[in-house]
């Protein structure tokens, strides 16, 4: 059996930024402690799913570090109640507005080792146009304490916000490296439908283009490179080999439990899906009546296309051998046609297969000529 990873979903923020479409609600404390009891309560029955050992537990959102004061320990002690936990890694997101010494002693109290900021920009004026609680100010502050209470850290840069200069990459990234952060994420900004931005945009708003996007990412791709950092997969960069462990999990295919609103979990082939009403969630986890929004058994093909999907956007590639076993098949033979085709893009030795890292950008065009 192997060994798993856990997500736990928490499903609120202080407020809503511009862009974002995760599922999260604002909420009081009351609402927020009939979450975490369901949410235990789910927990509970966890072993119904996987009853082997577990390495990496991420606690993300929403807003993880806006919970009342204990739950994340109590979200942790459940989990330990009821699985094999060994863990490697655990890591809870934090917005900087809701990260002070006192977040961070009691996380380090209930286990804590990995600390993921939504840090997005530098420049004050970007935050507040992104509807971000925090100044830059504020930011620095966060990622000086949980430096300095020990924790891995990692720091979320986001591309192509309105009015985002190089500049403004450039101070987060010297920033980053100089404090000794191990970890960034940089995401290029995408307009999800139904948020305001999308709203924005629909009624004339200009933003970045998808070249300036580019433009951006490629700047902040040479600067972290430059400090230090090596891209492992088309967003994530690390130094020191600290990659996240967690969505290494997702990202090579291994199994992970979901717990929460709107999580999704997978155990070989066998998937899961929560829904995203958060009183319904509760109120079928009291009643007993709680059921996945759906469960399915994906077909091994469907599995061999994600698989080659997420393996390809890692800088370490696919390993051909362990796909071959892993999936019963000849490689060369099963992908002839797509080896023919992005022969242009990819490195192949016949151990490896690998997009070039200029080509990172593409890398969906690529992965489309081996599906
Ligand atoms: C759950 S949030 C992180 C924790 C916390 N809620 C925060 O925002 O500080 C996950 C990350 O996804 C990224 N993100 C969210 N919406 C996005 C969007 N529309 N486009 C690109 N990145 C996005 C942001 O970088 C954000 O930090
Ligand atoms: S980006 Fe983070 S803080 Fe902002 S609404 Fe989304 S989950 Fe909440």
């Amino acid at each position: 059996m192997s060994t798993a990873g856990i997500y736990v979903h928490i499903p609120f923020c202080r407020s809503k930024c511009r862009y974002c479409d995760f599922v999260s609600v604002c909420s009081d404390e009351d609402k927020q402690k009939s979450y975490v009891s369901a949410l235990i309560k789910e927990i509970n029955t966890g072993r119904k799913i996987f009853d082997g050992e577990a390495d990496t537990l991420y606690i993300g959102g929403g807003t993880p570090s806006c919970l009342y004061k204990g739950a994340v320990k109590e979200i942790a002690e459940a989990l330990a109640d009821t699985f094999d936990l060994r863990l490697k890694e655990f890591t809870t997101e934090c917005n900087p507005d809701s990260f002070d010494e006192e977040k961070a002693e009691e996380l380090k109290a209930a286990g804590v080792t990995r600390i993921s900021l939504g840090v997005q920009s530098f420049d004050d004026d970007v935050l507040k146009w992104a509807g971000r609680r925090h100044d830059r100010k504020t930011a620095e502050r966060a990622v000086k304490i949980a430096v300095r209470y020990g924790f891995d850290v990692s720091a979320d840069l986001m591309l192509g916000l309105k009015g985002q200069t190089e500049q403004d990459i450039e101070n987060f990234i010297s920033f980053m490296s100089d404090e000794g952060v191990e970890h960034n994420s940089a995401y290029m900004l995408k307009v999800e439908e139904g948020t305001p931005l999308a709203n924005d945009v629909k009624n004339g708003l200009v933003i970045p283009s998808e070249d300036e996007c580019v433009r951006l990412y490629e700047f902040a791709y040479s600067r972290l490179l430059k400090v230090g950092f090596s891209r492992y997969e088309t967003s994530n960069f690390c130094k020191n080999a600290k990659v996240c462990l967690h969505n290494m999990k997702y990202w090579t295919m291994q199994d992970y439990l979901a717990f929460g609103v709107a999580a999704h979990g997978k155990t070989g082939r066998y998937r899961y899906y929560n829904a995203s009403d958060i009183d319904k969630y509760i109120r079928e986890i009291n009643s007993g009546t709680h059921r996945y929004l759906t469960e399915e058994e994906m077909s091994e093909d469907d599995e061999l296309g994600e698989y080659i999907m997420l393996g390809l956007r890692l800088e370490q590639g696919i390993n051909v051998k362990e796909t071959e076993k892993k999936f019963n098949i000849d490689f060369n033979k099963r992908f002839e046609q797509g080896l023919k085709s992005a022969a242009n893009y990819i490195d192949f030795d016949g151990k490896t297969l690998k997009i070039k890292p200029c080509y990172a950008l593409v890398a969906n065009s690529i992965i489309n000529m081996f599906l």
